[in-house]
């Protein structure tokens, strides 16, 4: 498969190419589709959603093959404490499609992202061991609005080499 790269909204859709892109209107239903074969409906009932519930997303990012969109990442607008910062999931890629390196490229779209915007760094609820390729570390001191294991809880410093206070949106 060829390398993903990054497109801008106004690239038209390539053929026989991987590319992850930012989220377009259109692309909702997919992402829904995508996410809730990765997750099932229990993950309505996680801590990150009720985060996710009331915050509005700073961008989101689809990986295509061929045009079809076949995964998904979003970064959320969140503070923590006092600090703005982002918030990143859900992320997912079609079973069939994985291991491609797919969900790098969304993850480094969404590191890419946060740089270029000046952000503090991105927290996330998730697995260290495939989070912390990208520099995720866990973090302590972050409290979100429920129950999250302290061993997910995942920290990508940037502008901010830490954070600490309750998660709120921001
Ligand atoms: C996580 C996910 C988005 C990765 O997408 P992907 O396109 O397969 O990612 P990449 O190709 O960049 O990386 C794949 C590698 O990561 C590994 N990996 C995937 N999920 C992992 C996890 N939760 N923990 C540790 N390693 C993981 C795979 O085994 C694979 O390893 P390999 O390269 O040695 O085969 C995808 O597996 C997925 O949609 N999973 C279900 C949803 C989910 O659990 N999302 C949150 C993860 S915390």
């Amino acid at each position: 498969m060829a390398e993903p790269r990054t497109l801008t909204p106004d690239d038209a859709p390539l053929s026989g190419v991987a590319v992850v892109r930012v989220e377009q209107a259109g692309d909702g239903e997919t992402i829904d589709r995508i996410v809730l074969e990765a997750f099932g409906p229990g993950r309505f009932a996680k801590t990150a959603e009720r985060l996710r519930e009331g915050a509005s997303i700073a961008v989101g990012f689809v990986a295509c093959l061929d045009g079809r969109v076949v995964g998904s990442v979003r970064l959320w607008r969140i503070r923590v404490g006092e600090t703005p910062c982002l918030f990143l999931g859900p992320i997912a890629v079609e079973r069939s499609e994985r291991s491609e390196g797919l969900g790098a490229a969304l993850v480094q779209a969404c590191i890419d992202h946060a740089r270029t915007t000046g952000a503090a760094g991105i927290l996330l609820v998730g697995d260290a061991p495939y989070f912390g390729r990208f520099g995720f570390a866990r973090i302590e001191g972050a409290s979100l609005p429920g129950p999250v294991d302290p061993a997910r809880l995942l920290w990508l410093p940037m502008l901010a080499e830490t954070v600490a206070g309750p998660v709120m949106i921001g």
